[in-house]
């Protein structure tokens, strides 16, 4: 079945039929959330077959990028999975949702990207689950496109900083999964996320122009595969914010699986009212009202990703690090936002070194 809207409604359904116990919807809602809360401890995600590192981008604003990253994130977490979370976007969404401390002057992945603080220095701990730690952003991002223009190696500083972390934990600690938020832009700080990943996760918001962009958003990581990552790709596609009530849904979503196939997942994130409250209590949909459909829905989306990667072959024995390659000569960059595609066609690039990594 392949219809978003009816899988929704099947679910929905198959809810309703699960006995007299559960006959109101506040029975439901306890019982789909003792399902999220304690499944987690009989049901745990399978691990990958390597570390993976996934860049969540969508150059198109509000579609949840931050959303899913931070909800996939909990659930991956919950379910016994190591996960990490690093916040790109100088608007810190990732870090507020999570619960982190992002004022300035809190250590951040500005530190480690423009700075010399190793990843490690700037983990921190999440409050959502012991599996979960988190790279918050401050908004000293903000300046870190301009500041980077002038860095030696510039698009590949997140994939060093990412490798060098990876490879300086002991092996039972390092995260099965490596989640980054981007910001809504094509600039260096996409780009560097497009350079550390070997997968991209793209959310897709179920509405009518959600396709706008995506073309621009492909042909950059094309561009990137062709030059700076060639491990790179699209891996999944996310439907969110799913309203079962509007026809224009079902045809976005009609329209994505026949573009994208498989890659597309079959859980579909609804549009849920607590989904969007919760950030404003520092906490994921999962920890906020895990009985909710947004919640479950995440837990879905979660699961059928790790099955997914559960799949993956392990990677080519090799050490986890591999020799950097000689850093591109400095290029002084005009002082505006640089566009992925004039950074990777306008200027000298560095081929990167093949991967490496293992999972646990
Ligand atoms: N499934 C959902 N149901 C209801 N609201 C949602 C859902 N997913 C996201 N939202 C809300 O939509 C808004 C945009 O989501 P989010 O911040 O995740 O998008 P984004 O792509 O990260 O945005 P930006 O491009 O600004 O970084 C937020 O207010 C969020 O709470
Ligand atoms: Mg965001």
């Amino acid at each position: 079945m392949t219809d978003p809207g009816e899988r929704l409604r099947t679910s929905l359904a198959a809810d309703q039929n699960v006995g007299a116990e559960f006959d109101s919807p506040i029975a439901m809602e306890a019982m789909r959330a003792t399902r999220v809360l304690h499944a987690a401890d009989q049901d745990p995600f399978p691990a990958p077959g390597r570390i993976r590192v996934i860049t969540i981008a969508n150059q198109k604003g509000g579609v949840g990028k931050t959303t899913s990253t931070v909800n996939l994130g909990v659930a991956l977490a919950m379910y016994g999975l190591r996960t990490l979370v690093i916040d790109l976007d100088p608007q810190g969404n990732a870090s507020t949702a999570l619960g982190v401390e992002h004022t300035v002057g809190t250590p951040s992945i500005y530190d480690a990207l423009v700075g010399d603080n190793t990843l490690a220095e700037v983990t921190h701990p999440t409050t959502a689950s012991p599996h979960l730690s988190c790279v918050p952003a401050t908004i000293d991002l903000a300046g870190a496109e301009i500041e980077l223009v002038s860095v030696v190696a510039r698009e590949h500083r997140l994939r060093r900083s990412i490798e060098t972390y990876l490879h300086e934990l002991p092996a039972e600690q390092r995260p099965h999964y490596v989640l980054i938020d981007c910001p809504p832009s094509l600039g260096l700080l996409t780009l560097n996320a497009l350079v550390a990943g070997d997968e991209v996760l793209i959310p897709i918001q179920c509405e009518y122009y959600a396709l706008e962009g995506l073309g621009q958003l492909l042909s950059n990581i094309d561009l990137v595969r062709a030059h700076l990552n060639p491990g790179i790709s699209v891996s999944t596609i996310l439907l969110t914010m799913y309203d079962g009530r509007t026809k224009l849904a079902d045809q976005v979503a009609d329209e994505v699986r026949n573009h994208f196939g498989d890659l597309v997942l079959k859980a579909v994130i609804p549009r849920n009212v607590r989904v969007s409250e919760a950030p404003g209590y520092g906490q994921s949909v999962l920890t906020y009202d895990p009985g909710s459909r947004g919640s479950t829905s995440y837990v879905e989306a979660a699961r059928e990703l790790a099955h997914r990667g559960a799949d993956l072959p392990a990677a080519p024995s090799a050490p986890v690090v591999q020799t950097p390659p000689p850093p591109p000569p400095p290029v002084a960059g005009p002082p505006t936002m640089p566009s992925v595609a004039a950074l990777v066609l306008g200027e000298p690039m560095a081929t990167p070194a093949p991967r490496g990594r293992h999972a646990t």
